[in-house]
């Protein structure tokens, strides 16, 4: 399974914090010397050998699991299928998932590994001083953006104002802004618009009706493919199919929801991903006792800690490879995993999994006693 290693930074708010986003590189993997030769370092330099495995673990790995790869592959071919399209309803995409599914990640993922696409075969256009329409461009091909609690439709256009490092001269209306806003997006050519954790979006009765209306205005208006993250959006009013509301309607009309689910445990095919997430994850410990394989075999044990979760499985891992080197033990146990406490929702579901297994074995006991 390939990965694609990226620190991860706060969610960019605008065009430059994006590129930030979409240049960096995660650490260097250390150079290990022998285990006999770092036992014998001097303090100061094996101090500055478990740091750096320290920042090269807490980085860890995107894993390009089914899933990213599933939803990467829709989107790239919802692009293909927007790029020439005649203006109006173009169709974009819902992802719909829990918290903490990897949403975020997947979306910023594709916006970044779209724009180096393009760079690499258009580099001109990423230049300063690129030209066209005898305009001076800012090349803008992905916008991403986050919606902060309760965000009306004038925020909206706020943050996309913001995004585009536009100047906000006074007090504009929303139709001001958001005009401004459309001619700015035409001007810097974007093609991919994503709109992270839109149920922040107020959804009100009231506010609802309105903010589906502003969505398809600018969607409408904007030559780019639009992509919507949220939770809870099937139930939330915005998107959904068979509204009373036919306004609500004419945004769900135009955009097509996929679920974005945890790992499942069940069949065959959800077990290897899961080993096969796990493993990608492995490979990336820099320690010296630790067996390859070790974890993989551990996948189960891993599944009712983290009930299926990317970011309770990263978080584990992540921490108990930093606990390794702190302790010494240079290896990740299943007894080393259990001091490493994650998530409350995580630690309430591995401890009703141990209370059924226990309780299910004192039953088998006692049938067997009887
Ligand atoms: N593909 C992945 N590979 C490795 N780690 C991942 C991946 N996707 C998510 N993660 C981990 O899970 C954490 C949560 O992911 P992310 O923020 O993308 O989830 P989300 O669904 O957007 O959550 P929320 O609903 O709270 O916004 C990330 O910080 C990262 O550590
Ligand atoms: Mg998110």
């Amino acid at each position: 399974m390939s990965t694609f290693r990226h620190p991860g930074l706060a969610e960019p708010r605008t065009k430059e914090e994006w590129r930030r986003y979409r240049d960096s590189r995660p650490p260097q993997r250390p150079n290990m010397p022998s285990y006999n030769a770092y036992l014998k370092l001097p303090e100061d330099d094996r101090d500055d050998l478990n740091e750096a495995r320290d920042i090269y673990h807490s980085a860890l790995a995107i894993v390009d699991t089914a899933q990213v790869k599933r939803l990467h592959y829709l989107l790239e071919r919802r692009m293909k299928a927007n790029a020439r399209r005649a203006a109006g309803a173009r169709a974009g995409l819902v992802f719909d998932g829990p918290p903490t599914v990897g949403k975020s990640t997947l979306v910023k993922l594709f916006g970044a590994r779209h724009e180096n696409r393009l760079r690499r075969k258009n580099p001109e256009k990423f230049q300063d001083g690129y030209e066209a329409n005898g305009m001076l461009i800012d090349f803008t091909p992905v916008v991403y953006l986050s919606i902060p609690a309760r965000a009306t439709p004038k925020d909206l256009s706020v943050l996309l104002a913001d995004y585009l490092g536009m100047v906000q001269r006074g007090r504009g209306t929303q139709t001001d802004i958001t005009n401004h806003v459309l001619s700015v997006l035409a001007d810097v050519g974007t093609e991919l618009v994503i709109i992270d954790d839109v149920h922040f979006l107020d959804l009100s009765a009231k506010e609802g009706r309105v903010v589906n209306d502003h969505l398809k205005y600018i969607a409408n208006e904007t030559a780019a493919t639009f992509v919507y993250t949220g939770v809870n959006l099937k139930k939330s009013g915005l998107f959904l199919e068979g509204q009373a509301d036919s306004r609500a309607t004419q945004t769900s009309g135009r955009n097509t929801r996929h679920a974005v689910s945890k790992f499942g445990c069940v069949t065959d095919r959800e077990k290897i991903e899961w080993a096969k997430t796990v493993m990608a994850l492995e490979d990336t410990l820099v320690l010296y006792r630790h067996n390859p394989g070790h974890l993989v075999k551990l996948s189960s044990y891993l599944y009712d800690r983290t009930a299926g979760s990317i970011c309770a499985l990263t978080d584990l891992v992540r921490e108990s490879a930093i606990e390794a080197v702190m302790s010494k033990e240079e290896t990740i146990t299943r007894k080393l995993m259990d001091r490493i406490e994650i998530s409350e929702y995580a630690q309430d579901s591995y401890r009703n999994i141990v209370r059924q297994r226990r309780n299910a074995a004192s039953r088998r006991t006692k049938e067997v006693a009887s």
